[in-house]
């Protein structure tokens, strides 16, 4: 068996394909045989050495999310058999042919969805849903800001957003992902060329959106809480702003850090306003997660979601895979292939 190991911090270079034992399940875990792992923009920050301590000391396999076929099954596991198909949220590890994980991170899917789709979804869907249902409360006509709108969270949050009978979405986004985008059903903004704030209030009659989804962080912040309407809702669930390119380049991160707005009560108090941290990763209650997870297995099976894939990298070309994420050519998600 191999898996894909962070050797060290730094450029996508320090990615290593290594031998790993064959693995026992642990009590209350499955083995799944990984068939597609997904790839997710923590794992370059986590490489990157940027990640703080959500992430592991180095080395670690990265990967928080896999779809593959249960192999073993480790002491009291009732609920799962060897040969069923499933996706489970694995935190780490994730880049392996082979990974352990407690069974209440695993969920069966059925034989109409495809592994790919089941790789796809862990990550992205439940930080989406779990902002904009479970922390936003999400209504019909709502409006929503998205940055980073053709990523894999992006596409994720759009369409659950027109799931719930959204009103108009801002989708922000490199100019080159144009159509892609406005395919989507969502009004573009050009990361580089337009205000978002000011295309905002404009197009809402000066009022704002309900929702708006910030995962750039540092002083972007700031204008995502000023796109808001009264009654708003910010979600603070990243810092892309940290990441300069592949290389290392701590001072940046830690400049633009540094320059994180520091927001007052009694000025969101004034203004009607709301934010939420966001980080599925430090969340505890899994139960919680499970319902989430459930929803979105239905919403699924309805078609009411539909993963959007953008490539599929064999894992040892991850070194690519990684390139590819950063220099911001993907739409969708990235997946590597472990089959
Ligand atoms: N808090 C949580 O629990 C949580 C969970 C999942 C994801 N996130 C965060 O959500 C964001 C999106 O995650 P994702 O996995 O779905 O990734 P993604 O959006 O698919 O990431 C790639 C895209 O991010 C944009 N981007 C912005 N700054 C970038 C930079 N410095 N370098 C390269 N690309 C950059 C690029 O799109 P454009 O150029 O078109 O903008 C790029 O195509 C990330 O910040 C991630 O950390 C947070």
């Amino acid at each position: 068996m191999r898996k894909v190991l962070i050797s060290k911090a730094g450029s996508p270079e320090v990615l290593k394909i290594v031998e790993q034992e064959r693995l026992v399940p642990n009590k209350g875990e499955v083995t799944i045989r990984v068939q597609n792992a997904g790839i997710n923009f923590a794992d370059l920050m986590m490489r990157l050495g940027i990640y703080g301590k959500q992430a592991p000391p180095i080395p670690f396999t990265p990967g928080y999310e896999v779809s593959g076929v249960i192999t073993a099954l480790g002491e009291g596991v009732k609920e799962f058999e060897k040969g069923q198909r499933v996706a489970a949220v694995t935190g780490i590890n994730g880049y392996s042919q082979e990974v352990n994980v407690p069974v209440k991170q695993v969920v069966s899917i059925g034989d109409d969805v495809s592994f790919e789709a089941a790789a796809a979804m862990p990550v992205t869907y439940l930080t989406a849903y779990h902002m904009l249902v479970e922390l936003g409360n999400i209504k019909k006509g709502d409006t929503v800001l998205i940055h980073h709108a053709a990523g894999g969270v992006g596409t994720a949050a759009v369409q659950i957003a027109k799931a719930y009978g959204a009103g108009t979405l801002f989708g922000v986004a490199s100019g080159s992902k144009k159509e892609f985008v406005e395919n989507l059903g969502v009004r573009f903004i050009d990361r580089d060329k337009e205000d978002f704030v000011d295309v905002v209030k404009k197009e809402t009659n000066g009022a704002g959106v309900h929702h708006a989804l910030d995962p750039v962080g540092g002083e972007h912040l700031k204008k995502s809480f000023k796109s808001l309407r009264s009654g708003g809702k910010l979600y603070a669930f990243g810092g892309s702003s940290f990441v300069r390119g592949p290389k290392i380049f701590k001072l940046t991160a830690l400049w633009r850090l540094l320059r994180s707005p520091k927001f007052s009560p009694l000025n969101m108090i004034g203004k009607n306003k709301a934010i939420f941290g966001v980080h599925m990763g430090t969340i505890k209650d899994m139960d919680l997660m499970r319902r989430e997870i459930e929803a979105l297995v239905l919403m699924l099976n309805e078609k009411k979601i539909e993963p959007i894939i953008d490539s599929v990298f064999h894992f040892e070309d991850v070194v690519k895979a990684h390139y590819y994420i950063h220099n911001r050519k993907n739409r969708g998600k990235v997946l590597l292939d472990f089959s």
